[in-house]
C-alpha cells in the first residue's frame, strides 16, 4: 500500500491555482501565484514534522513549548523549475537549508539525466522535502528520489503543484513509502509529455523563456 496522495484542497490553493493555469497570466503575476502557492503548500506538508519540548521564559512566566526537532529540514529542489517554489516556502520556514538537483530531460526518451547533486551536510537528521511544480511523467522525481536516498535523510516528503496518474503511478512504483503533496490531480499526460490541462512549461512561464 503505497503512501497518501495528499490533496490540498484548500480554496485559496485552489482559486490561485486557478490563475496560475490562465494561458493569458503575465509572467511577473505568474510568478507572485506560485510563491504564494508555494507558502500555502509548505504549510501543509509541514504540518507533522515532529516535534520536541521545551522549557522556555516568557517575560511574565516559565512555560513548556515546543520547537520543530532535530536539524533544519532541507527543501530538495529538482532544477529547474523547483526554484520557483523555493522562495515561498523559506518564507514560511525561513531556517532550512536547501539542496539541489539538477536534472533535464531527454526529449527523445523523455527521461532524467542528472547533471547537478549538493545537499547540506548531516542529512541523516534532517527531514527532505522535495519540490517541483509539475509531476508529469514522474522521470525526473524518481531519479530525485533514487540521489536523494543515498544521503538517508530521516524523512522524505515530495511536494509539487500540478500531477497526474501517470507520475503518482511512476512515483509510488520506485518511492512507495514517499507521501506525494499536491495541488491538483489532472487528467494526464499528452504526446509531448505535458500534463493535461495543466499549465504548461511551469520553468518556461516562471523565468519567462517561452
Ligand atoms: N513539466 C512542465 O513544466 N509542465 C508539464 O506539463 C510537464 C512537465
Amino acid at each position: 500500500m503505497p503512501a497518501a496522495v495528499h490533496v490540498v484542497d484548500h480554496p485559496l490553493v485552489q482559486h490561485k491555482l486557478t490563475l496560475l493555469r490562465r494561458k493569458t497570466t503575465s509572467t511577473a503575476d505568474f510568478r507572485r501565484l506560485l510563491g504564494e502557492l508555494s507558502a500555502l503548500m509548505a504549510y501543509e506538508v509541514t504540518r507533522d514534522l515532529p516535534l520536541r519540548e521545551v522549557t522556555i521564559e516568557t517575560p511574565v512566566a516559565t512555560t513548556t513549548g515546543h520547537l520543530v526537532d532535530g536539524k533544519k529540514t532541507v527543501f530538495v529542489v529538482i532544477l529547474r523549475a523547483g526554484i520557483g517554489i523555493l522562495d515561498g516556502m523559506l518564507g514560511v520556514v525561513p531556517g532550512a537549508r536547501v539542496g539541489h538537483v539538477g536534472l533535464y530531460r531527454d526529449p527523445q526518451t523523455l527521461r532524467a539525466v542528472e547533471y547537478y547533486f549538493k545537499m547540506p551536510r548531516g542529512m541523516r537528521e534532517r527531514d527532505a522535502i522535495v519540490v517541483d511544480p509539475m509531476l508529469a511523467t514522474g522521470h525526473s522525481a524518481v531519479a530525485a528520489l533514487n540521489r536523494l536516498k543515498e544521503t538517508q535523510p530521516r524523512s522524505i516528503r515530495y511536494v509539487c503543484l500540478v500531477s497526474c496518474p501517470e507520475g503518482i503511478a511512476h512515483l509510488h512504483e520506485h518511492h512507495p513509502e514517499v507521501p506525494i503533496y499536491t495541488a491538483s490531480i489532472d487528467e494526464g499526460l499528452n504526446d509531448h509529455g505535458y500534463i493535461v490541462p495543466g499549465l504548461g512549461d511551469a520553468g518556461d512561464r516562471f523565468f519567462g523563456t517561452k
